[in-house]
Order: structure tokens, then sequence, then C-alpha cells
């Protein structure tokens, strides 16, 4: 794992995420489908409450991947819209519209340069994703202008202090920083993907310079009877006691 700018994230994460759709969706697909579910415990939004009633609301997913949760809340009624750089992964995303029996528009982009209209949507959301492999102050501006006045902006993504205690050798989270706090911006972890991490000061400026102010920061406990697909990612003794996931809620001003 190195951290410091490498200036090509976006094509290094296109060619893993085009490279690892199929696996990704044969190892997660299932998990993913359950509905409306945040993060790797799949913890269900109606426990949650971070977006509300989407009903007849414009919403964007930046990352959509397999558009799993867009499709969710379509059904509910919501007028979504899935946005993703990966082709591999809007290949899954149609055949699980098809399957769904639910359309909506499919738009292949990166979150850094996003081709829809200013102020157009009630919501942008995602679940790891633009948020994780974008450059924050690239997605958080996009985002700032997609939004309506008063819209929401919330999306999931791995706390620092996951990644600060990641042991890089074991492939494992542990109860040891392994790496500083302050500098934290764009991680490349040897895998093919980048992904990024701000500090929490930096982030709240970072809402702060595109015109947002947060609203929450939802840190997510599994309940003792969660399960996963994401084994690898954390171990749920360590995150039943320290965060492992946490989702921003800001609002445009
Ligand atoms: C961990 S997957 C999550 C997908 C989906 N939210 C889910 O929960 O399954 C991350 C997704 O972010 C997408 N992604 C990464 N960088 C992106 C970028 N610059 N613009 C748009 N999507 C991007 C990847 O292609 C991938 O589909």
């Amino acid at each position: 794992m190195t951290s410091g700018a490498t200036g090509d994230h976006e094509r290094r994460n296109r060619r893993f995420w085009d490279t690892d759709a199929d696996d990704y969706q044969a190892a997660h697909g299932e998990q993913l489908t359950r509905g409306a579910t945040w993060g790797v415990w799949g913890i269900p939004e109606s426990d949650v409450g971070v977006l509300g009633d989407t009903r007849a609301l414009d919403v964007l997913e930046l990352g959509c991947g397999g558009a799993q949760w867009s499709i969710a809340l379509a059904r509910d009624g919501a007028r979504c819209i899935g946005l993703d750089q990966s082709r591999g992964q809007l290949r899954h995303a149609r055949h699980a519209q098809r399957d769904a029996g639910v359309t909506f528009p499919l738009v292949c982009a990166s979150g850094e340069a996003v081709p829809l209209t200013d102020e157009s949507f009630d919501i942008v959301f995602c679940d790891h994703g633009v948020f994780s492999f974008c450059d924050p102050d690239r997605a958080v501006s996009e985002a700032a202008r997609l939004l309506r006045p008063g819209g929401l902006l919330a999306f999931n993504h791995s706390t620092l202090l996951h990644t600060l205690c990641w042991d890089a050798k074991t492939e494992k989270v542990r109860k040891k920083l392994h790496r500083p706090y302050f500098g934290a911006r764009e991680f490349d972890w040897g895998d093919g993907t980048v992904d990024f991490h701000l500090t929490y000061g930096d982030w709240i400026r970072c809402f702060s310079r595109y015109g947002l102010a947060v609203d929450d920061l939802v840190e997510l406990e599994p309940p003792s009877t969660a399960t996963t697909t994401y084994g690898s990612y954390v171990d749920p003794k360590w995150a039943a006691r320290w965060p492992a996931e946490e989702i921003w809620k800001a609002r445009k001003r």
C-alpha cells in the first residue's frame, strides 16, 4: 500500500472493475439484491432512515455497480438514474433491471465529470461508490452542482479508522494503527484499486467549500446476527467495537 497522488485513479479503477465485475457480482449479487441495504452488513435503510421517503424524488446513484440499490428505490417509486464508469458493472446492472422488471437510465461516466444537468436531483447517494474511489473535491463539487437547493448528499464508505488499522501484510483489520491519520488522502492498495480517505476535518471543509452542510454522520454498527459476503473486509468482532463504515449526510444550502 502506498499513499500519495498517482493522478490516474479513474483509469486504474475502471480497469479493475471491468475485470472484476463478473467475480464481484457472483460473490455479492445475492446479498445486494436483498433491497435497500447499506454496506457490507446489509443494514436495512428502514433501520437507519438515511434517505427517508424517496417516492417521486429524483435520485442519482454514483458508482451504482449492478444498480441493486437503485432498483430497490425505483420499485418504491423513486425516479432513479444509476451512474458507473465500468461497462462491466453496467452490463450486470442491465441484467438486474431486466430480472427485476424495472428500467431507468444507466449512465457510463466518471463521478468526477457527470454528463447530467445542474440542480436536477433531490438526492445524490452511493454505497461504497464514487465517494470512495474519486478525488473528494471533484466528486463533492459534482454532487453539489447536481443537487437542488436543500437536496441530500448521502454516501457510505470505509471509515478512516478501518483504513488506518488495515494491515497490508496479513490483509486484515487489526487493533493497531498502521499508518498516520494526518495527510490521509489517496491510497494505492496494490491490487489495482485506488481509493480516497480524508480526515474528519478535511471532509467537513470539503463539503463546506461546495456549499454543503453536514446533517449527520451515521456510524454503522452491525447487529450480532448480521452476516456478510464481504468476509475479508472486517472481522465482525472488530466491527462491533469500532466503526468500519460510516454514512455522511450533507445538504445543499
Ligand atoms: C465496491 S463497488 C460498489 C458498487 C455498488 N454500490 C455496490 O454496493 O455493489 C464500487 C463501484 O464504484 C465504481 N467506480 C469507481 N470509480 C468510479 C468513478 N470514477 N466513476 C464512477 N464509478 C466509479 C466501480 O466501477 C464500482 O462499480
